[in-house]
């Protein structure tokens, strides 16, 4: 069989339109919606209306719905032929803290192309994605005045910080975002040229611990040596986490651990990764973690407990003789099936309290999860994707895992009860979440036309 190609209209309409497609995105880009801070929240608003003007304009009915927290916009467009199937495309609009700002080539809201790159906070999590489907969908509407499925884009603004929201409101609304299929670009390729369509993703239990000694800051000198220092005491309950060889020390964490299906582990092995380029990706010399795994094993297979962040005592200039009254640490575990992040919280909060030393008072505090996910990979929807992918990148996608999370992801498929398919066009090495996130140009660019190429092949 020929390799499939990207029809010629809408491959037309993508060229004629880039750099209108592009300057919209700056603009999207320009907006700095911070979920975390509530300082942003007039700009997290801010992209939501505008994100549902775009969305308007291109001929959707539009809904901006308001949560506890950030709104969800909810656009539909239900004009396809009687019997086409609908999908729900996932978003998100907002963006990580761009903290550390002077580490930042250019501002993280002042989008910028060097060598092919897109720079900006957002650029690859989610909003270039994000606008990738918000355009392929225009594409269709402009170049022949319909869609053959009918669609659902469902935006919201909280992914960052957990989506908290957004499982009770797809609960709420379930009806009406009754579908077919899911589809989400908030991913990667597994490299240059090698499109994927992710086959797992990790769970997540975050956590604060935080330890309080003396009543206020000490002399170190009149008294340390006889008070427990809470900067050491929370390095010893850290260093008890993991064992020599790099597993996990806390009772039953491993219980509800199930093997991964020797398939997928097979074609795992099969993907092109090379520990010498990802030592250099990363600047390290040597690799960490599990001992007898492979790296893709231990990112994609394997549960984590890492440190996000510590704070306690005198970090200022010079030196200052002190024994802090408190210290805290940001902890996270990475979860795989069938972990759940209740139990976790559980064992992690039992485990602190037996290796507390005496002299310090210690609290963990649970402050989001969400549930790994194991996708079925049968049906139409992946056959479509499949054909996209090999029509816009030139070569099939390969199916890999991925060692991040998407909380909401689980909550479609229980709830809508459809098959959800995760397709994203970032790349390694892209920064998401550090200073210079980028987004390939080129990867942008067939991104839209995979995407377009999508709603074609799911509809023969
Ligand atoms: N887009 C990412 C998830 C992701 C990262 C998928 C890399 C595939 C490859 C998403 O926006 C994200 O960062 N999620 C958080 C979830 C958390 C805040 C609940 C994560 O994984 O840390
Ligand atoms: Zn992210």
């Amino acid at each position: 069989m020929a390799a499939p190609t990207v029809s010629k209209d809408l491959d037309g309409w993508f060229a004629s339109n880039d750099k209108r497609i592009h300057d919209e995105l700056f603009e999207f880009l320009r907006i700095p919606s911070v979920s975390a801070s509530s300082a942003h929240d007039k700009d997290t608003l801010a992209a939501a209306a505008w994100l549902h003007q775009k969305l308007a304009a291109i001929g959707f009915t539009v809904e901006t719905c308001p949560t506890a927290g950030h709104p969800v916009v909810v656009a539909e467009w239900r004009k396809a032929p009687a019997g086409a199937p609908t999908v729900l495309v996932y978003g998100h609009y907002d963006v990580q803290p761009p903290e550390p700002l002077d580490l930042w080539t250019t501002p993280a809201f002042e989008p910028t192309i060097r060598d092919g790159k897109l720079f900006a906070r957002g650029s690859v999590d989610d909003k270039g994605q994000l606008w990738v489907h918000v355009k392929a969908l225009e594409a269709h509407l402009a170049v022949r005045g319909t869609l053959p499925c009918n669609i659902i884009v469902v935006a919201e603004g909280e992914e960052e910080i957990g989506s908290e929201h957004l499982a009770q409101f797809i609960a709420q609304h379930a009806a009406r975002l009754a579908c077919d299929a899911v589809v989400i670009s908030d991913s990667s390729m597994f490299a240059p040229g090698i499109p994927s369509i992710l086959s797992s993703l990790r769970g997540l239990a975050y956590f604060e611990i935080n330890v309080q000694g003396p009543s206020g800051d000490l002399h170190s000198g009149m008294y340390g040596g006889a008070v427990v220092n809470p900067a050491m005491a929370l390095a010893h309950i850290l260093s008890t986490f993991h064992d020599k060889k790099g597993r996990i020390a806390i009772k039953g964490f491993y219980d509800k651990v199930l093997p991964f299906p020797r398939a997928v582990l097979a074609g795992m092995k099969k993907l092109p990764h090379n520990d010498t380029r990802f030592k250099r990706e990363v600047g390290v010399k040597a690799l960490g973690g599990e001992e007898g795994k492979t790296t893709l094993e231990k990112l994609w297979t394997r549960p984590t407990l890492e440190v996000n962040g510590m704070l306690s005592g005198y970090t200022g200039e010079g030196a200052k003789t002190v024994l802090p009254a408190k210290s805290m640490a940001k902890v996270s575990c990475r979860l795989v099936p069938d972990q759940d992040p209740k139990v976790i919280e559980k064992l992690l909060k039992a485990h602190v309290k037996k290796v507390t030393p005496a002299g310090v008072t210690v609290t963990v505090e649970a402050l989001h999860g969400g549930h790994p996910w194991r996708a079925d990979l049968a049906g139409k929807i992946f056959d479509a994707a499949t054909v996209a992918l090999h029509a816009a990148f030139g070569k099939k996608p390969v199916i890999q895992g991925e060692g991040g999370s998407i909380p909401v992801v689980v909550d479609f498929q229980k709830i809508l009860k459809v098959p959800v398919l995760l397709v994203g066009f970032g790349l390694p090495g892209e920064n998401a979440h550090a200073p210079d996130e980028w987004i390939s140009v080129d990867n942008f660019r067939r991104g839209l036309r995979a995407i377009a190429t999508l709603w074609d092949e799911y509809t023969k």
